[in-house]
């Protein structure tokens, strides 16, 4: 047992759940084994703190690492805006810069506004959604954060989110006022899609889902659900905070014992 394993053991005692993120759990991978930790890391490899190198074949930093670990280009960047002052009382001219090239991207959007987490940027998606339609219901598919308009699916009878996300997920905390707020659909299954929206099609605001995450789609599923939702003023919001993910290893990081893994 390395030195990684310790620290993990004496982290368990004061962070609940060991580490701040789920998959990053070393019982996701290999318990008792796992190096949990790093000292450095670059491009494809790592260092644990035994100074041990690995080749990092599982998935990159979540997925956020599309270009290997410390890309200099990257790195250089970030040292220069630190250098001049990370923080100010003025505003930053970047954020013109980065929505000018966004919206160059996306002619469609018209605008851009940023969040600092995923979660926070899709429940700001739902939030606008509802206010825009004055509709409450949302359909979803996947994963999409911890916020309450997600987790209030599991208000409902049985388990929603065991499908979508993870099972036996208890809603504790979130206001039983939601029930029924958030319906779950399964990826692929049009039908199934077709039904739900039939049956509350009055007071649906959105459809939230990952365009592609484990599967791709099958029989014009996205090109379907557009259309029904275009037809019904229904706002459609498609996810891509861990698109990148897709790239790194095609499949879910929140499977465990995916199969990826350190060499
Ligand atoms: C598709 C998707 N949406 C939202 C989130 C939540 O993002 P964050 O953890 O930054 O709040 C995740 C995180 O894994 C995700 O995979």
């Amino acid at each position: 047992m390395g030195t990684g394993q310790t620290l993990y053991k004496k982290a368990k005692t004061m962070i609940p759940g060991g580490t701040q993120l789920l998959s990053k759990r070393p019982e996701m991978f290999a318990p008792g084994q796992w190096p949990a930790y790093y000292s450095k890391a670059k491009g494809c490899r790592v260092w644990d703190l035994d100074g041990k190198e690995y080749i990092d074949v599982s998935y990159m930093g979540i997925g956020a690492n599309v270009l290997g670990y410390a890309d200099d280009a990257v790195d250089e960047a970030a040292k220069s805006a630190i250098t001049n002052g990370s923080m100010c009382t003025l505003n930053a001219p970047e954020e013109v810069y980065l929505t000018e090239k966004l919206l160059e991207i996306h002619p469609w959007a018209g605008g851009v506004r940023y969040a600092k987490a995923g979660g926070e940027s899709m429940a700001l998606a739902v939030r606008i959604a509802r206010a825009f339609t004055k509709k409450e219901k949302i359909l979803f598919c996947g994963y999409h954060g911890w916020h309450d308009w997600y987790l209030s699916a599991n208000l409902s009878e049985g388990d929603a989110l065991a499908d979508q996300h993870l099972s036996g997920l208890e809603p504790l905390g979130v206001p039983k006022g939601l029930a029924g707020t958030n319906l779950p659909f399964h990826y692929n299954a049009i039908e199934e899609f077709k039904e739900l929206v039939e049956k509350n099609h009055d007071d649906i605001a959105a459809v939230v889902m990952e365009p592609v995450r484990n599967d791709y789609p099958e029989n014009g599923f996205l090109e379907k659900i557009r259309k029904i939702t275009e037809k019904l003023n229904i706002v459609l919001i498609f996810d891509e905070i861990t698109a990148g993910f897709r790239l790194c290893t095609g499949g879910s990081h929140l499977a465990p014992n995916m199969g990826g893994g350190i060499a």
